[in-house]
């Protein structure tokens, strides 16, 4: 560490940032500690020196406020430079992002990240236990929706609180399509071309709209909140490409929309259950009314009881305020010479799908003759599924056959069990179709 940013015997100090990766996000960022420095000072107690910007082509076009002669494509040199103090990772992906994350706390270096990717991924583990052997600093507040102080808020503020379950909107996308599904009655692939014209959606939308993305961020949570280890890719994972118009309108209809949830929740005294799926979220419930982009996070806790954050999950300058805010906190560290809290972790005793309860809203279609509602009711008592409503609508097939619309909404039952019945349902002759099988969140 050098000059600036006065300290107490009234020497300046300056905090040198190699920043990885000059995209969306680095590019505000770099932005930031350009505009704001000397506040940025003031917080901080050191002032900020950009000692290198990693890109992979420097001719590709920047924001004019990016100085060009920053620019690097050896990231590795760059983050292996002694005069650097803290790393900002941005570049995304797990390599060489990993590596580099690793020789940089290997090194001392602390590290801020919004990689949810990499953390969410084994070398994650591996990175966090690094950090803590070596007494640095890997900070990820940007990694789990954006803006939103959530991370910050679950490792300090809430601390102390036994946390029995983080249920979050925690993917722009899928909200913005499911907003726009349910307030112009669209079909999915029609709003998924417009997110993709308005640069919501990816071209390839797959990490987004399958869940991937969430699923990842839930597996940080289930870290940062219960302290337990879990893997992006254990995590049980649906997405909203079979959600259809008309599953939308049958929610609104009963009372509920349609939201893709990231849920952590505490199972007994040693299980966690991790997933991410779509669920009907009743209207009156604080989730239903986070519409468009935004991202919110609500929080059940056995003394605070219910917490919601809200705010914008992605974006280069929000996502950026939090890296900065990351930024500030290794800095003050370093200065004081320590880190923030980063307790030991376990491994996680994840519930099996299969053992997931939680209430269902199930459409089946089927002929309309008598006694068809016996066979299937009696599919239902079969596996235990224990219903809790059920509504009949007289409709016409394509080919003008008569039939009925059967909307079952379930008391809470495993889903196991409430697969099990499916699949027998498929074996009846009198069976039309499946429609929408949905879980719905808060059922009894
Ligand atoms: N965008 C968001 O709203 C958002 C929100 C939350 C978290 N995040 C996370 O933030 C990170 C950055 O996202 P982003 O949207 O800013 O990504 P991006 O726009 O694709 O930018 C990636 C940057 O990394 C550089 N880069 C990639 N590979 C590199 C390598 N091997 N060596 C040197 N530079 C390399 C790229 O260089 P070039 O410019 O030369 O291609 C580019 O500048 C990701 O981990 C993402 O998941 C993003």
């Amino acid at each position: 560490m050098t000059s600036t940013a006065t300290d107490r015997a009234g020497a300046e100090r300056t905090v040198r940032v190699a920043v990885l990766g000059c995209g969306n996000v680095g590019a505000a960022l770099v932005g930031i500690i350009q505009e704001r420095s000397e506040a940025l000072a003031v917080q901080a107690g050191a002032r900020f020196e950009l000692a290198g910007i990693a890109v992979t082509d420097l001719s590709a076009p920047r924001p004019a406020h990016v100085p060009h002669d920053l620019l690097t494509t050896d990231a590795a040199a760059l983050v292996a430079d002694p005069t650097v103090d803290v790393v900002v990772e941005l570049m995304g992906g797990l390599e060489p992002a990993g590596s580099l994350v690793r020789a940089a706390l290997d090194s001392g270096r602390p590290v801020v990240t919004a990689n949810k990717a990499l953390l969410a991924s084994d070398d994650g583990v591996a990175l966090r236990t690094l950090a803590r052997n070596r007494g640095v600093d890997l900070l990820y507040e940007a990694a789990v929706a954006g803006a939103i102080p959530l991370v910050r808020a679950l490792r300090e503020s809430l601390t102390g609180e036994r946390i029995h379950r983080v249920m979050g909107i925690v993917n722009g996308t899928t909200n913005f399509i499911l907003t726009k599904m349910t307030e112009q009655g669209a079909d999915y692939a029609e709003v998924l071309i417009e997110a993709q014209a308005l640069g919501l959606a990816e071209r390839d939308p797959t990490a987004d709209v399958e869940g991937h993305d969430a699923a990842a961020k839930a597996a940080i949570l289930a870290g940062v909140a219960f302290g337990y280890d879990v893997a992006g890719d254990a995590v049980f994972c649906e997405g909203i490409s079979s959600v259809t118009a008309e599953d939308v309108d049958f929610a609104r209809r009963f009372g509920y929309v349609i939201k893709l949830l990231a849920i952590v929740e505490r199972v007994g005294d040693d299980s966690l259950s991790v997933r991410v799926h779509p669920a009907l979220v009743s209207e009156a419930h604080p989730l239903a009314g986070v519409r468009d982009a935004f991202n919110a996070v609500f929080i059940e806790g056995e003394a605070a009881g219910e917490l919601m954050l809200y705010g914008q999950g992605a974006g280069g300058l929000p996502t950026a305020s939090a890296v900065v805010g990351d930024l500030i906190d290794a800095t003050r560290n370093l200065l004081a010479g320590t880190t923030a809290p980063a307790p030991d972790r376990q491994p996680a005793r994840l519930l099996p799908a299969d053992d997931l309860e939680t209430g269902f809203c199930i459409n089946l279609d089927v002929v309309d003759r008598p006694g068809v509602l016996a066979e299937v009711t009696a599919a239902f008592a079969s596996h235990g599924v224990s219903i809790r409503s059920m509504e009949q609508e007289a409709r016409s097939g394509a080919d003008g056959t008569l039939g009925a619309r059967l909307t079952f909404v379930t008391h809470r039952s495993r889903e196991g069990d409430v697969r099990a019945t499916l699949s027998e349902l498929e074996g009846l002759e009198s069976l039309q179709r499946i429609g929408g099988v949905m879980r719905i969140v808060g059922a009894s």
